[in-house]
């Protein structure tokens, strides 16, 4: 792509993120994100407790609550992103790609946890602090990847959809 044009679709993104967002706005579902930070975070402390058990309860709900906020943005907010056309930085493969990533990160949290519980507090230090290591790569890839959508994938859907459009989608988005 040339530098002019490269410019343009950059600047395109900019404005689309200084827009003031619309009364219904997909920013709403930063309280998603938010929800799922808290309970990361309820989640590592348990583990700093070494209350291995409620530590596997609470992961389990992170990884439930991720996987429907995944379910959500793949299945109905995606396919309405792509009327937006090509936006730099904002290819709807980095946000899939970087959902598999946290699933399998999470996944993996999940399978060492029981494993951990069957030991002694003194074999499982070690492993622990191993845990929290992981812990550190996975808050920056969730904070590498709700920047993305916080600036460029919620904004643009605001971009693309009508105040009744989005109040619809945003029902689906929060069930009950
Ligand atoms: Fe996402
Ligand atoms: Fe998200």
């Amino acid at each position: 792509m040339p530098v002019e044009r490269l410019l343009e679709e950059l600047n395109r993104v900019v404005d689309i993120s200084r827009q003031e967002p619309p009364p219904s706005s997909f920013l709403s579902l930063l309280e998603t994100h938010e929800w799922l930070d808290e309970h990361f975070l309820l989640h590592q402390e348990a583990l700093l407790a070494q209350d291995l058990l409620l530590a596997l309860q609470i992961l389990e709900k992170v990884e439930e609550g991720q996987r429907e906020h995944i379910r959500v943005e793949e299945e109905i907010l995606l396919p309405v992103y792509a009327r937006a056309g090509q936006i730099p930085g904002g290819n709807p493969e980095f946000y899939i790609n970087e959902h598999r990533k946290m699933l399998t990160i999470l996944d993996g949290f999940k399978e060492t946890l029981p494993r951990l519980i069957e030991k002694s507090p003194g074999e499982r230090r070690r492993e622990i602090i191993e845990l929290f290591d992981q812990g550190y790569w996975f808050k920056r890839l969730l904070e590498h990847h709700d920047n993305r959508e916080e600036n460029i994938l919620y904004p643009v859907l605001d971009g693309v959809t009508s105040e009744e459009e989005r109040e619809e989608l945003l029902e689906k988005c929060f069930p009950e």
